[in-house]
């Protein structure tokens, strides 16, 4: 561990390494939530979120990873950071930001650290109840009142505007975060070729189109309780 800390390359490889992991569990976590607007009053919703939170490997194998996994990419993110302002111990006479860098690239302090404020929002929100329901209450049958209990649960969340309008900020800040992240997680694993042009592209329209994809979600129920 003390190897990666020390130097700079493993600790942007490491980092890549997490920022691919999470950005395949934000593509399945939004697969999953995007079936809540299906036209099917949340069926498909309910089978899957039941699928999900009751199967032995998610919950026991893969879950406890995903919060290793955003737990490190935080933390490797602030050493990072820390390490990178001190190696700078003479400040530039003249930081020529704008000219060779991008806005995004240079404040991925502050769009990671929002979205941390968001995660820990989210937990309140979603996690900590499902993990007190099966946990602590011991009550793993996914029903409320003789149905799934996920659909209702989700609706319920978003009736709220400051919520609705509080994911939204979040899903803006995350669209920054991986405007520049996703990339720059390639660029530091070296997958730099004759595809760069294209996962370039792919890269914006994720980055773009996940976090839209999300505020359409939340918005929906707004609208639709
Ligand atoms: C409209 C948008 C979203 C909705 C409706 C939503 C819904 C949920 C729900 C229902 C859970 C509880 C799952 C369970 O444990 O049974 C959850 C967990 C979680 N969400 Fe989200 N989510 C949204 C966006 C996001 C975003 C943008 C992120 C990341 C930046 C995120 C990260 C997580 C994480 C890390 C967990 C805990 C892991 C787990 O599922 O066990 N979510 N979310």
């Amino acid at each position: 561990m003390s190897g990666i800390i020390n130097s700079s390359i493993a600790r942007k490889f490491a980092m890549a390494l997490s920022a691919f992991f999470l950005m395949f569990f934000l593509l399945q976590h939004f697969v999953i939530n995007v079936t809540s607007i299906f036209p099917n009053n949340g069926k498909t919703f309910n089978e899957l979120s039941h699928f999900m939170g009751t199967n032995p490997l998610i919950q026991y194998v893969m879950q406890p990873i995903l919060i290793f996994g955003v737990v490190f990419h935080f933390v490797m993110g602030f050493i990072l950071e820390i390490k990178n302002n001190n190696a700078r111990a003479v400040k530039y006479a003249k930081n020529n930001g704008a000219a060779n860098s991008t806005w995004m690239s240079r404040n991925m302090i502050w769009s990671g650290g929002f979205i941390l404020v968001f995660i820990v929002i989210h937990f309140i929100d979603f996690w900590f109840p499902e993990i007190n329901t099966k946990f602590i209450q011991g009550d793993w049958s996914g029903m409320h009142n003789g149905e799934f209990r996920y659909f209702e649960e989700l609706k319920h969340k978003f009736v709220a505007p400051w919520r609705v309008g509080l994911y939204v900020v979040g899903f803006v800040f995350l669209a920054l975060h991986l405007l520049h992240g996703f990339n720059s997680a390639f660029q530091s694993v070296g997958a730099n070729n004759k595809y760069t042009k294209g996962l370039k592209t792919f890269g914006k329209l994720y980055a773009i189109l996940i976090p839209l994809g999300f505020a359409v979600i939340a918005i929906f129920h707004h609208f639709n309780h």
